[in-house]
């Protein structure tokens, strides 16, 4: 089975809405397999944001990602990574379908609720810089 990697963000955790984006999550057939509420550190959040470095948005983007807690999750189905995009909804919520998590919950570009892996590949990188193998249990 598939997987993808998910951050409910800081926006997301401060206004309680864990529950209700879990609840989107799940709806959609989506299988919330690990999950942990974490405060990222200002090295975590470079660290996994590394490819957006060269941005003008970057040091706005780390100091949102440590300023509250996250929820870090792993989650499976089947065309995991796609799935979960559609299920976001576009990166800037303006841009983004109704139904959708983002449409519903994001505030703005950078305060969008959720992050998910965009490819196959970044979501195995991405699960690995967040969880054990262990604390994966299905
Ligand atoms: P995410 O999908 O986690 O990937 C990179 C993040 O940077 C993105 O969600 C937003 O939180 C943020 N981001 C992307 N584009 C912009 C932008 N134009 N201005 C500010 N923040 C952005």
């Amino acid at each position: 089975m598939d997987q993808t990697f998910s951050i409910i963000k800081p926006d997301a955790t401060k206004r309680n809405l864990t529950g209700s984006i879990n609840s989107f999550i799940e709806k959609s057939g989506l299988r919330i397999i690990a999950q942990k509420r974490i405060k990222l550190s200002k090295d975590q959040a470079e660290k996994f944001y590394e490819i957006h470095s060269d941005k003008s948005f970057f040091s706005d983007l780390i100091e949102y990602m440590t300023s509250e807690p996250v929820v870090v999750q792993v989650l499976q189905g089947k065309n995991a990574v796609k799935k979960y995009r559609e299920v976001m909804g576009a990166t800037n919520p303006e841009n983004a379908d109704e139904g959708t998590i983002r449409k519903l919950f994001a505030l703005n570009v950078q305060e969008n609720s959720v992050h998910g892996s965009d490819s196959d590949e970044n979501a195995s990188k991405e699960i690995e810089f967040f969880f054990d193998e262990k604390e994966i249990v299905g």
